[in-house]
C-alpha cells in the first residue's frame, strides 16, 4: 500500500511545531505496518539544501505564476518528492511569515501550488510511482480532494484529512477564487464557502473520504462549538467518518538513556545531574519546590498567560520556572519581565538542544493549553519522568493520568490535570505538584509510573494503517 503524506513542515527538514514531527515520525511508525510511504513538500531553501541530489520526475509548466519541478530523493532517511517552485518557496523569512512577521501575502497560492502537485501524483502524474492515499495535514494540505475532484479523479485515490489544529483554517479573499484555480460552483455552504470566504481546510474537510485529528478527545470536541471555530458544523456533519488517532513521539530521538544533549539516565535518579547541570546554564540557584518547564509558541492557545498570573503561587512554595519558547511579541515582553525574579528563567528563541536538556532537567513540565489536539510536550515529559501538569482538554486529557485520590491510591498517576482551565484552577494545580513533589516517596512513584506509561507509535500505526486499508480504492 502506498501513501502519499502532504504537508507544509516535516522534522528534522523544516518545523514550526509539532505537525512537524507527527508528519516526520509517520513514515518509520508505519513502515512496521507494510505501509509505503513518500511525503510530498515545499522546496524551501532549507529542504532543496538537504535533498542533494535529486532525479526531476514531473514537470508543470505553468505552477501558480512560474514552473514547477518535482523532485524525487532522500533526506534525513524519508522518501521526499519536493516541489522546486522558486517563485513560491525561495525566500527567507520564515515558511510562513515575512521577516516583518506577517503570513506571506501569497500563502494560499504557496500551498495551492502543494495541493495541485499532490493531486497530479493522485492522477499518476510519476512514471513509476503511484498512491492508493493521499494524506493530507491541515489547511496547507486543504485544496487535495478539491483539485482531485476537478481533475477527474475522485475515487481514483484514497483522501485522508488530518486536523493538527482547527484555529488554523486557510480562508483566503473569495477574489482569488481565479487565482487559486477553483470553480465558483463549488463556493457554496456545501464546498468551501466560509463566511464569504475561500476555506481551504473546509475544502478538505467536506472533501476526503475520512476525517481524523490527532486524538480522541479532540475529535469529540471538534464537534461541539467551543472548539470547532465555526467548523463544528462540519465536523458533527462528517461525524461518521472522523476518528480521533492519538500522536506518538520519536522514541529515539526521545531516549533518556540515549539522548546525545543530555546526562543519559535510565531512572528518574539520574534527572538530579540534568537538573544540576541545568540550573546552571540558565543561571537557576538551588531551591526547596520543583523546577517547572515549559516548551512552546507562544500563543494565546498555550495559556502563557495564565500561567504569568498563576505563577507566584509556585514561587512562594519555592519553586522554579524555567522557559523556553517564542512567538507574540506581546508574551515575550511579558516573559522577559517575569525574569527579573531570580527564580524565573527564560529563554525567547527556538532551540531543540536546549529542549532536551529542560525535559531532562525539569522535576514538572507545564502544558497550560486552553485547547490542545494532542501535544507533544507532555509526551517527552512523560519519557523523561518529568512530570506533566497539564489542562484537561484535548490531548491532554487522553495522555495524562491525574494524581487524583483514587489513581495515587493504586499507583497509576503520572500526573496533574487542572479544569477549568483558568488562572485559578492553575494555580490550585502548583500547589497541589508542591505538595507532591515534598512527599518523596509518591513523588518517585509517579515519576516512575510517567517513564514507564507508553507514548510511541504501536497503535496508533496500526490505526492509521487500518484506515488507508479501508480507503484504498484496490480494496
Ligand atoms: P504545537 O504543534 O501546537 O506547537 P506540540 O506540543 O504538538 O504543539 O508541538 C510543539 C513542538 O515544537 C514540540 O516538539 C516542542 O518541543 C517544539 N517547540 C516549540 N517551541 C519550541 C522552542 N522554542 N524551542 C524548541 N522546540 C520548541
Ligand atoms: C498541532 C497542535 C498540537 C499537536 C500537533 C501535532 O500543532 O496544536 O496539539 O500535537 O499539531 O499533531
Amino acid at each position: 500500500l502506498n501513501v502519499l503524506s502532504v504537508a507544509s513542515e516535516c522534522a528534522p527538514l523544516v518545523k514550526t511545531g509539532g505537525l512537524a514531527d507527527v508528519v516526520g515520525a509517520l513514515p518509520a511508525a508505519l513502515a512496521h505496518e507494510g505501509v509505503g510511504f513518500r511525503t510530498l513538500l515545499p522546496g524551501y531553501p532549507a529542504v532543496l539544501k538537504a535533498l542533494g541530489d535529486a532525479a526531476t520526475v514531473y514537470t508543470e509548466p505553468n505552477l501558480f505564476g512560474g514552473p514547477g519541478k518535482l523532485l524525487a530523493g532522500t533526506a534525513a532517511g524519508l522518501d521526499l518528492l519536493v516541489i522546486d517552485a522558486p517563485h513560491l518557496y525561495d525566500r527567507g523569512g520564515s515558511i510562513y511569515l515575512s521577516p516583518k512577521g506577517r503570513d506571506w501575502p501569497d500563502n494560499p497560492e504557496r500551498f495551492a501550488a502543494l495541493c495541485w502537485m499532490a493531486a497530479r501524483i493522485g492522477m499518476g502524474a510519476i512514471d513509476d510511482w503511484r498512491p492508493d492515499v493521499l494524506h493530507c495535514h491541515d489547511w496547507q494540505a486543504g485544496w487535495v480532494p478539491e483539485y482531485l475532484h476537478d481533475m477527474g479523479g475522485t475515487g481514483k485515490v484514497g483522501t485522508v484529512m488530518t486536523i493538527h489544529n482547527i484555529a488554523f483554517q486557510g480562508n483566503a479573499d473569495a477574489a482569488k477564487i481565479p487565482a487559486l484555480r477553483l470553480r465558483h460552483s463549488r463556493m457554496t455552504k456545501d464546498g468551501y464557502e466560509f463566511w464569504g470566504r475561500a476555506s481551504a481546510l473546509k475544502a478538505g474537510l467536506m472533501g476526503a473520504d475520512k476525517l481524523t485529528t490527532v486524538s480522541p478527545t479532540y475529535a469529540r470536541e471538534l464537534m461541539t462549538d467551543s472548539f470547532g471555530m465555526g467548523l463544528d458544523g462540519v465536523m458533527r456533519l462528517r461525524s461518521a467518518d472522523l476518528s480521533g488517532i492519538l500522536n506518538g513521539i520519536d522514541e529515539e530521538v526521545w531516549n533518556p538513556a540515549t539522548d546525545p544533549e543530555i546526562k543519559p539516565y535510565k531512572t528518574p535518579r539520574g534527572k538530579a545531574a540534568n537538573k544540576a547541570a541545568l540550573r546552571a546554564e540558565i543561571g537557576l540557584d538551588e531551591a526547596e519546590g520543583p523546577l517547572c518547564v515549559m516548551i512552546t509558541r507562544l500563543t494565546e492557545q498555550k495559556g502563557v498567560d495564565l500561567l504569568l498570573e498563576a505563577m507566584p503561587t509556585l514561587l512562594a512554595r519555592g519553586g522554579q520556572l524555567a522557559v523556553l519558547g517564542s512567538g507574540d511579541p506581546a508574551f515575550e515582553d511579558a516573559l522577559r519581565n517575569a525574569a527579573r525574579n531570580d527564580q524565573v528563567a527564560v529563554h525567547i528563541g527556538y532551540d531543540e538542544a536546549l529542549s532536551h536538556r529542560m525535559i531532562a532537567g525539569g522535576d514538572a513540565i507545564l502544558v497550560p493549553s486552553r485547547f490542545e489536539p494532542c501535544g507533544l510536550t507532555q509526551l517527552y515529559g512523560l519519557r523523561y519522568g518529568t512530570i506533566p501538569v497539564v489542562g484537561l482538554t484535548g490531548g491532554l486529557a487522553d495522555t495524562v493520568i491525574n494524581a487524583s485520590t483514587a489513581a495515587l491510591d493504586v499507583q497509576a498517576a503520572t500526573g496533574i490535570q487542572f479544569n477549568p482551565i483558568t488562572a485559578q484552577s492553575l494555580r490550585s494545580a502548583l500547589s497541589q505538584l508542591c505538595d507532591l513533589y515534598a512527599d518523596s516517596t509518591t513523588w518517585a512513584k509517579m515519576q516512575k509510573n510517567a517513564m514507564r506509561q507508553p507514548v510511541g507509535w504501536g497503535p496508533s500505526a496500526r490505526a492509521y494503517a487500518a484506515l488507508y486499508r479501508d480507503i484504498a480504492p484496490s480494496s
